[in-house]
């Protein structure tokens, strides 16, 4: 028999440090994981507050920072934050789709000593790309390619894999070796925010995702040595669900445009939780004392069948949010578990996916009107 756990966990460094710096994004993914009410957001953390932000995560010891959006290239204190960042001893990932980058800036963030670019594209065509993106981007897109190795970086291409370019990856893999990446990150939409309000044109068929995998898989061998490809499955398609941010605040602080701070990017919409500020509250006192935080951390929060299952060390339950957008409740098991009561949820969308019909409600583009009508 399981015996329930009460003790109180321990509470390690948040070792990954992700800022928004900023909504504002020229793109208008369809799967954007940005809250769908973004544009209620319209203040930013000044630079001076992002450094302190730096300051404070790095003494409690943050080492892994990632610098996202929105377009993080919307600000022009990139350079600035990634300058103190570096001189902090961080490890730093810019996370663009390119716009807004120049030859100029480029060499200004390999001076300050940014470490890392990784760079979206939506599909390997100019018509899909800018199509999903709903904007003219692909040709910057390959330009900034061209800079991002001339200024001596890996080169790391991100597309997100979806039903509507998920029968291209064979040409997105071959864009992706022609541009000379050395990572290709393939990661299937996960459900969230913009992503599960166009799900049903989004979620892949099974024969798509397995013909997908056979495509990957080929490749792989291919480029053995030269290129590494990393797979991400939706886990819709999965048994048991992910340990999402590698389970709650014990890692992973990210920090919202307007300051809140949450032990992941799309928690915001989470009812019933009330985020601290940076503005408001010190780092540290934030990631070990604030009520949100400590939520959902370790083990004592779990209902069943989470609080018995002998495999909640590895998987804590799966997602929070994932629970709250499929089962209504938080502290429920991820619906994409087997043995969540929700389950049928998952089955369902995953049976609907199977069938060949275009959706009826239309496709919505993450701008800011949709934003404001959808919230
Ligand atoms: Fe928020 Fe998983 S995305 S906990």
């Amino acid at each position: 028999m399981n015996a329930a756990v009460t003790t109180s966990p321990v509470v390690g460094p948040p070792l990954w440090l992700l800022l928004e710096l900023t909504y504002r994004c020229p793109l208008q993914c369809v799967f954007c994981y940005n809250p769908i009410d973004f544009a209620k957001v319209e203040d930013e953390l000044t630079t001076e507050e992002w450094i302190r932000v730096l300051r404070e995560a790095r003494a409690l010891g943050s080492v892994q920072l990632g610098l996202s959006g929105g377009e993080p290239l919307m600000r022009d204190d990139v350079e600035a934050i990634a300058d103190e960042a570096h001189r902090l001893g961080y490890y730093t990932n810019l996370i663009t789709s390119g716009v807004g980058l120049t030859r100029e800036r480029l060499s200004e963030l390999k001076r300050v000593g940014l470490d890392h670019i990784q760079l979206s594209f939506q599909d390997s065509t100019k018509e899909m790309n800018d199509f999903l993106s709903h904007t003219r981007t692909f040709e910057l897109k390959k330009r900034c390619a061209e800079w991002i190795k001339e200024h001596g970086y890996p080169m790391v291409v991100n597309c997100v894999i979806h039903r509507l370019n998920i029968d291209h990856l064979d040409t997105i893999i071959d864009m992706a070796v022609r541009m000379g990446a050395d990572y290709l990150e393939l990661a299937n939409t996960q459900y969230y925010s913009w992503a599960h309000l166009n799900r049903e044109h989004l979620l892949p068929s099974r024969e798509q995702l397995q013909k997908a995998e056979q495509t990957m898989q080929t490749w792989r061998e291919r480029m053995k040595g030269k290129m590494k490809i990393f797979f991400v499955v939706p886990d819709y398609y999965e048994q048991r669900p992910k340990k999402c941010v590698n389970g709650w605040g014990t890692t992973l602080a990210t920090i919202a445009p307007d300051g809140m701070a949450m032990p992941c990017h799309t928690a915001r919409m989470l009812p019933g939780l009330s985020f601290p500020n940076v503005r408001a509250r010190s780092m540290k006192e934030i990631w070990f004392d604030s009520d949100a935080f400590n939520r959902f951390r370790g083990q004592g929060w779990m209902k069943e069948p989470c609080a018995s299952c002998e495999e909640r060390e590895k998987d804590f339950g799966g997602c929070r949010c994932q629970a709250y957008l499929l089962a209504h409740d938080a502290a429920a098991a991820d619906p994409v578990c087997s043995k969540s009561p929700h389950h049928r949820v998952v089955v369902s969308a995953v049976e609907r996916a199977q069938q060949t019909r275009v959706p009826e409600a239309p496709l919505v583009f993450r701008r800011p009107e949709n934003s404001r009508s959808y919230s």
